[in-house]
């Protein structure tokens, strides 16, 4: 097996006539046997590496090679070896969850009998059991997640794209979720998922790449993003937001970069973590302005995406999203 799963090359991905850039110069490797992390705020083109990847999308230019076949020359034969969940659970409402998975096994040109057969072991797998015969539009958020992944699975392809499997899930299905990647990539899968979860891409991606406005504007360990950051964060609290406003000007200049103010508190990057909230204490105490908490912390992988991108990772109304996308977020199961 190769040492790379996925190899894209400077890929671009241009709509509106060319006019606008999706994707612009994307490179990325994955390591065979990982999970991958593709992060980014919503638009930065992470469905849209996705479905390149994945040949429902030909790249406008650029070249994506998938276990070593290329998807815009060897398409056919790069859907035999991966398995695709998308954003949006694609399962078929009507039917039920064993119908579901047996559909799709007749699209792999499975046999009846190890159709029937290899759609009960997932089913199983997945907890789904009990709801085997039930139609699928009984099911909560969390079920059609996984239901959706069993389908994706069914050809048991030894590469696996998720595009935000867990968006909209509650916290246990979550967890569900992410025990089933660990042991998909235990059993020698790779996988390859998106996410706004930056808690999640720490838990379970060896290597990350934040995309933004369809460039990638970082790559690495979560740990080495984490330490392009200041050695600490310093947060501090007001009572106020106007207390909070004054406090960031008295305090410029001890942040290694502008504070982010929000609301009440301020956060701020500092090398010297003591003597930087000693120093700023001093200024706030001297102006009289009264201070409510006071934290130092290690930077979470949630500050460096802050850092980058210049808005939080699950901040979607502080994001450019162009009409009509932000009522079909709400709509993700
Ligand atoms: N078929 C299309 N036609 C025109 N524009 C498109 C098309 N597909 C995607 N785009 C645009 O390309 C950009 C990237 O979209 P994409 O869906 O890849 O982002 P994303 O990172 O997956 O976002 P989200 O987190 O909301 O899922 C967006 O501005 C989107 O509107
Ligand atoms: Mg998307």
């Amino acid at each position: 097996m190769s040492e790379f799963a996925v190899e894209a090359t400077d890929i671009v991905r241009t709509f509106h006539d060319g006019n606008f850039r999706a994707l612009d110069g994307v490179t990325l490797r994955v390591p065979t046997g990982q999970v991958f992390g593709l992060l980014g705020p919503n638009g930065s083109g992470k469905t849209t590496m996705v479905r390149i990847l994945s040949t429902v999308l030909a790249p406008t230019s650029g070249t994506a090679i998938v276990n070593g076949l290329d998807v815009v020359k060897q398409p056919g034969r790069v859907r035999k070896v991966i398995g695709l969940a998308g954003q949006f659970a694609a399962v078929d409402e009507n039917l039920t969850g064993f119908e579901n998975l047996r559909m799709v096994s007749f699209l792999n040109h499975m046999e009846k009998s190890t159709a029937i057969r290899r759609s009960h072991e997932l089913l199983v797998d997945f907890g789904l059991d009990t709801f085997a015969n039930k139609q699928a539009k009984t099911y909560s958020g969390g079920m059609r997640r996984r239901l959706d992944l069993a389908a994706a699975l069914v050809a048991n392809p030894p590469i696996l794209f998720l595009d935000e499997p867990t968006t909209g899930l509650d916290p246990q299905s979550r967890q569900d979720l992410w025990s089933i990647i660990e042991r998909l990539v235990e059993g020698g899968t790779t996988i390859l998922l998106t996410t706004q979860y930056l808690e999640e891409a720490d838990r379970l991606c060896k290597l990350l790449v934040v995309l933004d406005h369809g460039k990638i504007i970082a790559e690495g360990t979560s740990a080495q993003l984490k330490s392009q950051l200041g050695n600490t964060v310093l947060v501090l609290t007001f009572a106020s937001t106007d207390d909070a406003q004054r406090a960031n000007d008295l305090i410029a200049g001890i942040p290694e970069k502008p504070a982010n103010v929000d609301g009440t508190v301020i956060e701020a990057t500092v090398s010297n973590g003591p003597a930087a909230a000693a120093d700023a204490l001093r200024r706030i105490d001297d102006a009289q302005i009264t201070l409510v908490g006071l934290q130092l912390r290690e930077p979470s992988l949630d500050d460096v995406f802050l850092s980058l991108t210049g808005h939080k990772a699950e901040d979607v109304d502080s994001v450019e999203v162009p009409a009509g996308r932000r009522a079909r977020r709400k709509a993700k199961v």
